[in-house]
């Protein structure tokens, strides 16, 4: 397994620099997705008999965000078996991300999250069962025919790996500036993660399940200015004045690819 797939996390806990403080935008990008999500969700749900409802997010992450679907999700079926007059089914939801994520805090919030969503649903409520799934989504992580909903959020722009024998002196990623090659290599590259992550999860969805994927992007016409860049440009200054390390900002490249 590729290393990045095994120390990659972001940062854990609840402090200032933690993603649960630092993911405002990531929030925002779900709570714009949530119309689309609905109406996957409804379409599903009135096509398949359901009693036990599987979700699957993948690429949670911790902090706020990684129950934010769970929420929604609750509350759209709630809804929906309300006006075709049904029982709620029990949820069942997967949460997956890397084995470096920092599934802890997510647990250290459930009893908090559990006790909110009674309060709101009342007598209405049945078990909900929340599960980890840590491991690579581009391997895979349940068995056949087993989730109905599968989602993902600003997670798939991470590739699996760099494209592998890139020589870039001056950036990290893909800026504008990069030669074409350089875009070929990455393009290359997530549409074969991409194909493989499709093929996986297909094997994975019951038939006529749903899937909801938002990905972080580029209009094609803007310039790629991202924080990456400016970390880039700041690692080339470090290696300016401590020429030892030279080898190894030449050799490392973001596996990261925002399409357009
Ligand atoms: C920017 S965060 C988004 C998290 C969350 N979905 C949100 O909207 O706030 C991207 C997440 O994808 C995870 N990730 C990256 N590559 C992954 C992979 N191959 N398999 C599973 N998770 C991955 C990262 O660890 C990270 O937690």
């Amino acid at each position: 397994m590729d290393r990045q797939q095994v120390v990659l996390h972001m940062n854990p806990g609840m402090g200032d620099n933690s993603y649960a403080n630092n993911s405002i935008i990531q929030n925002k990008v779900m709570r714009k997705a949530k119309p689309i999500v609905e109406e996957s969700i409804v379409r599903l749900y009135t096509i398949i008999p359901i009693r036990c409802f599987k979700v699957a997010d993948l690429g949670c992450s911790s902090g706020p965000n990684a129950l934010q679907l769970v929420s929604n999700v609750i509350d759209i079926v709630d809804c929906s078996s309300s006006n075709l007059n049904l029982k709620p089914p029990v949820f069942q939801f997967f949460l997956n991300d890397l084995f470096g994520n920092d599934f802890n805090s997510i647990f250290k919030s459930l009893p908090q999250f559990l006790e909110s969503l009674e309060e709101n649903k009342g007598h209405k409520f049945d078990p909900c069962f929340i599960n980890a799934t840590p491991g690579t989504f581009y391997r895979r992580l349940f068995p056949n025919d087993s989730l109905h909903f599968v989602h993902s959020s600003f997670s798939l722009h991470w590739l699996s790996q760099a494209p592998k024998e890139l020589v870039n002196k001056k950036n990290i990623h893909l800026t504008s500036t990069s030669p074409p090659a350089m875009h070929r290599a990455y393009r290359e590259q997530f549409q074969k993660d991409f194909k493989v992550f499709l093929k996986l999860r297909s094997q994975e969805v019951v038939g006529g399940g749903g899937m909801v994927l938002t990905l972080f992007g580029r209009d094609k016409t803007c310039d790629i200015r991202t924080a990456w860049t400016i970390i880039g440009t700041i690692l080339n200054d470090m290696v300016l004045e401590v020429h030892t390390q030279v080898y190894y900002i030449n050799s490392f490249f973001l596996c990261i690819f925002l399409f357009c």
